[in-house]
């Protein structure tokens, strides 16, 4: 079954583009507040980032299917000294907005990310009491759900299609609120400056809360790592980015780029520029 792509360039906190209900599954991860490495001082105040998360859960609840899944990846984020509750806020912004919430993951990243926050080498110069200060190398998964699931909506054949491998599941520990999963290198070429999830993440939540044929949106796309994914589990994508300047990047990523083509090549990618309309 050919699926189709569209990369809307512009700003999510509109979805104008796409209509009531018709998304099945949300997987994103917003620019972290004003992280010190990737985004330092793009927000003027934590008040207007939780503006931006207040407006895109708002527009989320109306494009989603009834009795689907938002999955939001983010994290509490230390900024100058100050430690930002980002879960806790934005848990209560997505109930505020209609939300239920399902569950949170823990993700644990692999002991020599640590490398990259060393928080904890205060205490090494200073070792006493009130020098405390530990290193992250966990993310929160957060999972919301517009209303309840109706299992009997999907067709018997595709949810056979859809059907979750059971070994995969166990061996990898999906079952658990803890998931330990690599991140992306920093310095990985398609990746660089964009503080990309790994393709595990999407591939997880993909296979876990949506059916194939069906259609998954990540409103804050950066590299396309959303999309690439459901490219390849079946699913139709639509991706919104701020930064026109990663069309290259994402068209590369999810293979739609002159030179290179995956093995499917009915499947079909548009572009919209807000403002301009369509470029391609
Ligand atoms: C953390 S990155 C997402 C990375 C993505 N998960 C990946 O694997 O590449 C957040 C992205 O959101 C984009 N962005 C920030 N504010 C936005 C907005 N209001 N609307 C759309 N995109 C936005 C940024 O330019 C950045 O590329």
């Amino acid at each position: 079954m050919a699926t189709h792509h569209k990369l809307i360039i512009g700003n999510c906190m509109e979805m104008k583009e796409i209509p009531d209900g018709s998304v099945h599954l949300v997987v994103t991860s917003p620019p972290y507040f004003n992280a010190p490495f990737d985004y330092k001082n793009l927000f003027k105040s934590y008040g207007q980032f939780l503006g931006v998360l207040r407006k895109v859960a708002k527009e989320a609840f109306r494009v989603l299917a009834d009795g689907r899944i938002f999955v939001l990846n983010i994290d509490d984020m230390l900024v100058n000294g100050d430690k930002f509750p980002i879960v806790a806020d934005a848990t209560k912004i997505f109930l505020e907005a209609g939300f239920r919430y399902r569950d949170r993951i823990i993700w644990k990243k692999p002991d020599g990310y640590l490398r990259i926050s060393r928080r904890s080498g205060v205490i090494l110069q200073n070792p006493y009491p009130m020098y405390f200060y530990p290193d992250n190398l966990l993310e929160s998964i957060i999972i919301f759900q517009k209303g309840k699931f109706d299992y009997k909506s999907i067709p018997k054949e595709i949810r056979e299609k859809s059907k979750i491998d059971k070994k995969e599941f166990q061996d990898k520990k999906w079952f658990m609120t803890l998931w330990e999963m690599n991140n992306v290198m920093p310095g990985s070429p398609l990746e660089k400056d964009i503080a990309a999830f790994p393709e595990e993440l999407p591939y997880r939540i993909i296979k876990l809360f949506s059916y194939v044929g069906e259609t998954v949106l990540d409103p804050f796309v950066g590299s396309g790592t959303t999309m690439k994914v459901a490219r390849q589990l079946g699913r139709n994508s639509i991706g919104i980015e701020i930064k026109k300047s990663l069309v290259p990047i994402i068209k590369k990523k999810l293979g739609f780029d002159e030179q290179k083509t995956l093995s499917k090549n009915e499947d079909t990618f548009e572009i919209i520029e807000r403002e301009k309309g369509w470029i391609k």
